[in-house]
């Protein structure tokens, strides 16, 4: 798995935010960052767990609306990043950042009220340990990302050094039921792809992000959506 190593690398680390969300970048964040927020709904006072956390965009966001969390990533640099940003933010009471492979979480069943991973499927070619896993761990919901076939991502996904796995809907439901997970919600979004948003000016971005939520907001939009957002719990 490239995308296991890839981001072990201290510059890769360092440079992982500015190169993703800078720029038009902003509004790919703010959307996840929202996905994220739909998916967990009120979260003080929750135990949430993301997996493959990075630079911990998200953990330290829900650790500051007052939820209990643990961001594990197997890339040390990237864990770094994260407890920056913790200390910067005044959240270091409650967020832990621990390093670990995915395929083997250390907390016993049932441990936490949601666990999640974003953009990290994808650098996953055999996914069902992960979710398996993921499963195990929560009482309630389990929610991740996903990089789509028949989306523009596959104009330039051959070209990632870390890797890319595209998956189509049928490749999901099947990971759900091998999980013994139930869907519970399924958003697609992002007709034009992450990698034009990222290379343009933020006030180019715009107009072209509105375009693209009401190209999105169609059946059309969903079919050819470069990225779609899952929301499961245990049956
Ligand atoms: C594209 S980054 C996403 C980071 C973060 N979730 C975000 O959305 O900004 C993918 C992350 O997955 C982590 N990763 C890759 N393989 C992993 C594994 N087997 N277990 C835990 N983390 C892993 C990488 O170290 C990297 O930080």
């Amino acid at each position: 798995m490239k995308g296991k190593q890839w981001y072990q690398a201290t510059d890769v680390a360092e440079r992982y935010e500015d190169k993703r969300f800078s720029k038009g970048g902003r509004l790919i964040d703010r959307r996840e960052r929202r996905a994220v927020l739909d998916a967990l709904g009120p979260v003080e006072d929750k135990k949430i767990l993301e997996i493959a956390c990075g630079t911990g965009r998200f953990s330290v966001m829900l650790a500051e609306r007052g939820a209990d969390v643990v961001g594990m990533d197997i890339s040390g640099p990237m864990l770094v990043q994260g407890a920056a940003k913790a200390r910067r933010a005044g959240v270091t009471d409650m967020v832990e950042f621990i390093r670990g492979d995915a395929a083997g979480l250390p907390f016993p069943d049932d441990s936490f009220d949601a666990v999640f991973a974003m953009r990290f499927f994808h650098l996953a070619p055999a996914p069902e340990r992960f979710l398996e896993e993921m499963r195990r761990v929560t009482r309630n919901t389990i929610f991740f990302d996903t990089f789509n076939s028949f989306s523009s991502r596959t104009v330039y996904n051959w070209l990632l050094p870390m890797g890319s796995r595209l998956y189509d809907e049928d490749d999901v439901h099947r990971l759900l039921r091998t999980a013994d997970l139930e869907l519970v919600r399924a958003d697609h979004d992002f007709v034009v792809p992450y990698g034009c948003y990222r290379s343009i000016p933020d006030r180019l971005a715009r107009p072209i992000r509105t375009v693209d939520e009401r190209v999105g907001g169609t059946e059309l939009g969903d079919r050819f959506a470069s990225v779609s957002y899952w929301q499961a719990e245990p049956r």
